[in-house]
């Protein structure tokens, strides 16, 4: 790839053409737990926060009739930052001359003008559209006096707050490695690659913590087979893609013998969502959210088919490696994510521990670079769908500078069909994977207590 190509796909700040595409998109922007004075104490008294997306800078903040207000955060007055403003319940104002602001940017008060001054008629701060779905704030920062699309209809949002968990952590690295990583069908057989197998029965309910632990779908030779001993030891998954109208459905095969094939489908949701299945009943849906050019927030929706999840639980297994208020996580370059050599030689094929394999993909990430020069990089056929989604990318950047539409869930027209999308891993009858699959995901839809069975399971 071409330098000036690179900058084009990754530089995401105002006024950049892949910038103009993903402000055609709903982002997400913060959890609703970082409001949550449990976690956050100061959060009780003033639900405020500085926060940094595509490049700007805003504030985010909850009113005190539960209305949230994301504004740009240099004050119209003069330019101070609003971040540092006084939280008066019904508004916000700047500490430097007094201006008051209501979560719409509207200008209350000025009270260093003359009595009777209407200047504030005439000002008025720049807000954004903020929706609440499944524990996660979304903004839409498409440009003034247009119209945000409708929200997707996927699962992750369809299932009430019970059967969902969101979390969030931060990279050091453009958005776009973020996804690629995510979306790569080859890396689990090597980056998250165990050693050795723990026995199936010991991993049950703690699932949402032990990814590619929990068993796959299915059974080889009546014998139920870990997801993890199935990447290991069938490493040259069969990788295909099709094109839907939200990106593009994933499959990985792996032949396991004359009878028998491993199936992954995944989904790719553009520009920057991806979907897998985690066990037979629990998907996560993962998004890469550009804090700016160099800095990310990936956020998951972890969504349960079968019973509620216990987000307590959950949310403590992550404590572990993540700190808040900003959700840092505790490795990083700075350490080295934690490597140590002897495990890479006993245990784990990267040897950055064995809980919390969401380092294994920061690493992966981070290590690139703060933005991947991607002029040095050498892809080969298991590359095929980071190749499509840069393709995807640089036509949707061509055709929104023509003034045309972005594809996918920005597309009002397709808003009916962003229901799903389906996921499965599991081990199918070598010949009849293709109506194998959906009948495993028809089964996991009719037995979820909140899914519909109407998804279809893709539809180009
Ligand atoms: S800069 Fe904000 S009130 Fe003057
Ligand atoms: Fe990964």
């Amino acid at each position: 790839m071409r330098s000036d190509q690179n900058e084009l796909i990754t530089r995401i700040g105002p006024g950049t053409p892949c910038g103009a595409v993903l402000r055609h998109y709903w982002q997400p922007l913060a959890l609703v737990d970082e409001f949550n004075p449990a976690l956050d104490p100061g959060m009780l008294h003033r639900p405020l926060k500085a926060v940094r997306l595509l490049g700007q800078d805003l504030v985010l903040f909850k009113d005190a009739q539960g209305a949230w207000g994301l504004l740009d955060r240099d004050c119209p007055h003069r330019g101070a930052d609003l971040s540092f403003g006084r939280h008066e319940g019904d508004g916000l104002r700047c500490p430097f001359h007094g201006w008051k602001f209501d979560v719409k940017g509207a200008c209350l008060d000025t009270p260093a003008e003359p009595a009777g001054s209407k200047l504030h008629e005439r000002v008025r701060q720049r807000g954004y559209p903020v929706l609440e779905r499944s524990g996660v704030l979304f903004a839409w920062l498409g440009d003034e006096g247009t119209v945000p699309p409708p929200f997707p209809q996927f699962d992750c949002f369809a299932a009430p707050s019970s059967h969902t968990f969101a979390f969030k952590g931060l990279w050091q690295a453009n958005w776009l490695q973020a996804f690629e990583v995510g979306i790569d069908p080859a890396h689990p057989s090597f980056l998250h690659r165990f050693l050795n197998d723990e026995p199936l029965d010991e991993i049950g309910r703690n699932a949402g913590g032990k990814q590619f632990r929990s068993a796959s779908a299915g059974n080889f030779g009546g014998e139920r087979w870990p997801m993890t001993r199935i990447m290991r030891e069938f490493h040259q998954p069969e990788i295909s893609f099709e094109n839907t109208p939200w990106g593009m459905q994933l499959t990985a095969l792996r032949p396991m013998t004359d009878a028998l094939t491993h199936v992954r489908v995944t989904q790719a949701i553009f520009p920057h969502t991806f979907v897998i299945p985690l066990s037979e009943t629990l998907t996560i849906t993962q998004m890469h959210m550009p804090v700016d050019d160099t800095h990310t927030y990936w956020y998951s929706i972890f969504t349960s088919f079968d019973g509620p999840v216990d987000k307590e639980a959950m949310r403590a297994q992550r404590l572990k490696y993540i700190a808040l208020p900003d959700y840092i996580p505790k490795s990083g370059r700075h350490n080295r994510w934690g490597f140590d050599p002897e495990e890479q030689r006993t245990q784990t094929f990267l040897g950055m521990g064995e809980d919390d394999i969401n380092v294994h993909d920061q690493w992966a990430v981070e290590s690139m670079g703060a933005i991947q020069d991607r002029t040095r990089e050498h892809l080969g056929t298991s590359d095929k769908v980071v190749m499509a989604n840069r393709r995807m990318l640089l036509k949707a950047i061509e055709s929104v500078q023509a003034g045309g539409n972005a594809p996918g869930v920005a597309d009002p027209a397709l808003a009916p069909r962003m229901i799903g999308p389906d996921t499965v891993d599991g081990i199918a009858p070598a010949g009849a994977w293709p109506t194998w699959w959906k009948e495993q995901v028809r089964a996991k839809r009719e037995s979820a207590p909140w899914a519909g069975t109407a998804a279809p399971v893709v539809s180009a």
